[in-house]
């Protein structure tokens, strides 16, 4: 995999808080049952598939303690303890699964530090390099318990338990305002190809530096309904080019601002392997502009 692979370090790096990380990373929600529920399909699988990601040269592994629950973090602390010293783990807070899977707000300042504390156990490590606070609902507005969200993670960050705070499924005034109150090092945010609504959002964080970190960059739904990658524009795109449609929503969205973080997942190390191929592929302006005629960005200011 490693001496096949073309090397994913062409695709640069960016700064995730004290770090720099490659900018094709893995997101390892996939990885539980289904529903991001229970134990996975192929156990042996999903460890080789973490091992291969590092060998591919990815230092960059996005999880969460809701993702199985424990089933994802158990998998990285088996496939990869003791971690490489440059390997980013980061996290996310504020949700919590039942016992039947249901996804249950776990957001309260002391349950967030209870959810920093359960990732640390159960990836057996000492910090974070990040942990977002997951907001519910981006719609609403930030105000006091946002802030009383905030400074529980500042309290971890001071405490040594996560070296950066990001913040994931919010607007641009949650951007703004945790701004003003700490240094935010990543925001994770729904966006591909077919959903731009984030743009503004990617806009405020490439202006002040903050590594955007697009979830979903291979879009949803899955199958048959996922307009990405069964679109014939990505496809004709792809024959030109010598990649495939996975390959070209990756290489738009790197293309779109230095500080963007690709975490696409994968349960495979097919997919994984032709996703980390993506540091090879280059889109023109020719095909970005092809791109945009068929994906438009309804919702970006002018
Ligand atoms: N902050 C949040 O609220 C939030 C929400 C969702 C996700 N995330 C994070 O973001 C990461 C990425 O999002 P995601 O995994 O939901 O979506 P994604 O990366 O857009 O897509 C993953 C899906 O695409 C398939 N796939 C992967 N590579 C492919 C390829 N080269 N060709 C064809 N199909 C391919 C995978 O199936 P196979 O397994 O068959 O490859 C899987 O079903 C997650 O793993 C998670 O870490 C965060």
């Amino acid at each position: 995999m490693t001496e096949q692979s073309p090397s994913i370090a062409s695709a640069g790096r960016y700064a995730l808080g004290p770090r720099q990380v490659r900018r094709i990373g893995y997101g390892a929600m996939q990885l539980a049952g289904d529903n991001v529920f229970g134990p996975p399909r192929d156990r042996d699988e999903a460890l080789r598939v973490l091992r291969a990601a590092v060998a591919g040269g990815v230092n960059h592994i996005d999880t969460a303690q809701y993702y199985g629950p424990g089933v994802v973090n158990e998998l990285i602390r088996e496939a990869l303890h003791p971690y490489p010293h440059d390997l980013a783990i980061v996290s996310k807070v504020a949700a919590r699964r039942d016992e039947s899977g249901a996804v249950l707000p776990y957001d309260e300042p002391h349950q967030l530090r209870q959810g920093i504390e359960e990732n640390l156990a159960t990836l057996d490590i000492d910090r974070l390099a990040a942990v977002n606070l997951r907001m519910v609902d981006r719609t609403v507005a930030p105000g006091k318990r946002f802030d009383a969200q905030l400074a529980e993670l500042v309290q971890a960050r001071d405490e040594g338990l996560i070296d950066g705070i990001g913040l994931s499924n919010i607007s641009r005034e949650h951007l703004l305002r945790a701004a003003d109150q700490t240094e935010i090092v990543c925001v994770q945010n729904l966006f591909n190809l077919a959903d731009q609504r984030s743009f503004d959002v990617l806009q405020e964080c490439t202006n002040r530096g903050i590594a955007f970190v697009p979830f979903c960059p291979l879009g949803w739904p899955r199958g048959t309904q996922n307009q990405i990658l069964t679109s014939p524009v990505l496809a004709d795109l792809g024959k030109q080019l010598r990649a495939t449609p996975a390959q070209i929503a990756l290489a738009w969205l790197l293309g779109l601002a230095p500080g963007i973080l690709i975490i696409p997942g994968t349960r495979t190390r097919t997919h994984l392997a032709e996703n980390l191929g993506t540091a090879a592929v280059r889109l023109d302006e020719a095909s970005r502009a092809e791109l945009s005629r068929h994906f438009p960005a309804p919702h970006r200011p002018t």
